[in-house]
């Protein structure tokens, strides 16, 4: 039902900014250019405007060149939103203010101290919660000693983990401090984490400052698209670098829905609402496509041991 309502916002946004009368024949971004004052020359709002396509072409009506918007299956939600106001309220917010960015106005958000408590908000939804939960059930059943939590944010992960494995040694990296007090106090043994920040980790595209295979196993969840598509490889490698042989690696992501998209169509059309609206958010760089995903997985030597949850939950195991 919330996927549901936030489908239904994105497309009430296309049709309200006109977008979808823009869609008949070529040169689309130009067009959006000229009647909208859309900034569509930088590589993200661009994006934005073929997420949006994707969008429509999943609601699947498309009579004599224009999309058709209404008959699609996202109508406007019956009863309450069940715990997931955070999430929706995020994503609502941040769909509001899409026109706004596509005119070249500033990100929404960004990871510095002042949007700290939207992103717990958001971020502690019921939907990514289950995925942390289900990913520390799993890692909890192996023997794990030394755990690294990469991006923690506000410490979800942090706190999934430490209930699934008790003695585990976590440490957890973020690129910058502003998250670090507000995870600390979702953990009853926030001492028990090795906190690392800016001073020791620049960020994606820069070594992670630990030995070769010293962690058991690392968890990364809702960061990979703030991965350059350029660095991306350099990231997992590293990730790979540090884990010990039989290290696990578990990624919370979402797929962008390509045409090997084994995910079920809500869940497509959920996928492109999501990567649109988060596109507002200082350096998102986009959903990779779960096809992009197993190749660069293949690529760097992970065997890859389970894909789940619609293509969102990846664990993957260095041989
Ligand atoms: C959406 S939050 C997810 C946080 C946490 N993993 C969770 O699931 O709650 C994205 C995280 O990526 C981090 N991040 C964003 N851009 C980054 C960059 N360029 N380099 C390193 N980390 C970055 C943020 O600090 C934040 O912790």
């Amino acid at each position: 039902m919330f996927h549901t309502a936030l489908n239904r916002r994105f497309l009430d946004f296309i049709v309200d900014e006109g977008i979808d009368s823009a869609l008949s024949g070529q040169r689309v971004c130009d067009k959006l250019e000229n009647s909208h004052g859309y900034t569509l020359k930088d590589g993200n709002r661009r994006r934005m405007i073929a997420v949006a396509l994707d969008f429509l072409s999943e609601c699947g009506n498309r009579r004599g060149g224009n999309y058709i918007a209404d008959g699609v299956n996202c109508e406007p939600a019956h009863g309450s939103l069940d715990g997931f106001e955070g999430e929706y309220n995020f994503f609502g917010r941040c769909i509001d203010y899409a026109g706004e960015y596509l005119r070249g106005g500033k990100p929404l958000y960004d990871f510095n101290g002042g949007c700290v408590g939207i992103w717990d908000e958001f971020l502690g939804n019921p939907e990514f919660e289950y995925a942390r939960g289900v990913l520390a059930n799993k890692l909890g059943r192996r023997a794990i000693h030394r755990a690294l939590v990469l991006c923690y944010g506000p410490g979800y992960d942090i706190y999934h983990l430490q209930r699934c494995s008790e003695d585990v040694k976590i440490t957890a990296v973020d690129y910058n401090g502003a998250f670090y007090e507000t995870a600390r106090a979702k953990l009853l043994k926030p001492d028990a984490v090795q906190w690392v920040h800016s001073d020791k980790w620049g960020g994606f595209g820069h070594p992670l400052p630990f030995e070769d295979g010293y962690f058991d196993a690392a968890v990364f969840s809702c960061a990979d698209p703030y991965i350059a598509g350029g660095l991306r490889g350099f990231v997992y490698e590293d990730v790979y670098r540090v884990l010990a042989r039989d290290g696990l690696l578990g990624v919370i992501t979402r797929g962008y829905p390509d045409a090997q998209c084994g995910a079920d169509k809500l869940y497509r059309m959920a996928a492109l609402c999501h990567d649109f609206a988060e596109s507002v958010c200082e350096g998102w760089q986009g959903f990779y496509s779960a096809g992009q995903t197993r190749l660069l997985f293949e690529q760097i030597g992970f065997d890859i041991n389970a894909v789940t949850l619609n293509e969102c939950l990846w664990m993957a195991a260095k041989p």
